[in-house]
């Protein structure tokens, strides 16, 4: 089945930091469970769109929301960038990953994302494309089009992270967002 599928107009970078900055709250799957009490699950975000899209901003917003400050790095060449971000009292594990540069899917093995994700780590990966048959299907799905001068973001997700996907969007569009919500609302069931 299908899950929900939505849109909105993202007017510039502000506003794109800001949909990071939203998103991060929302994440509530992965930020419910806290060490040490059992291991907590870890979760699998992938960002679709093109060269200059938007991807890293939107990542840079929610790594904020998180308490990163300085500077946050495009991993381009790096291919991952690791933080530790403050989860209520603990400590919890968020990577920052861009394929575009992968040369072989197979590389993704020496990257170590199984054992990243079974640590309770959540994984926004760049470029998911570029690992094709090496990824499972993503928890949430962020896609970013070009809408000159914006841009359109869409989410969807699986499961209980369905619901995250549209109390993002929910709260994106509250008019306090200053965002315009797209006319052609699409749901797929
Ligand atoms: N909603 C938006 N509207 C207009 N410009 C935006 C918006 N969001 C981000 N930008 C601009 O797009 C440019 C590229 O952003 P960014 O580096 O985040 O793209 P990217 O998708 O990560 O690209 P790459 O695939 O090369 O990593 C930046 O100059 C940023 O200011
Ligand atoms: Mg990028």
């Amino acid at each position: 089945m299908k899950t929900g599928v939505d849109s909105i107009y993202i007017p510039d970078e502000e506003q794109m930091l800001r949909a990071g900055q939203i998103l991060a709250p929302q994440l509530t799957p992965w930020l419910q469970a806290e060490p040490p009490t059992a291991t907590p699950p870890g979760a699998l975000v992938f960002l679709h769109g093109d060269l200059g899209a938007g991807k890293t901003t939107l990542v840079r917003g929610l790594l904020r929301a998180y308490g990163v400050s300085g500077a946050v790095r495009s991993p381009t060449y790096t291919l991952i960038e690791p933080y530790e971000v403050a989860v209520g009292p603990s400590q919890r594990r968020l990577y920052h990953l861009d394929l575009y540069r992968l040369a072989d899917p197979e590389e993704l093995e020496y990257l170590g994302w199984q054992e990243l994700l079974a640590d309770g780590g959540l994984l926004l990966i760049e470029w998911p494309e570029r690992g094709a048959g090496w990824l499972p299907a993503p928890d949430l799905r962020l896609s970013i089009t070009m809408q000159p001068p914006g841009r359109t973001l869409k989410l969807s997700g699986h499961g209980a992270w369905q619901a995250v996907a549209l109390k993002t969007l929910f709260e994106l569009e509250k008019p306090s967002a200053n965002v315009r919500k797209l006319d052609n609302f699409q749901v797929y069931c």
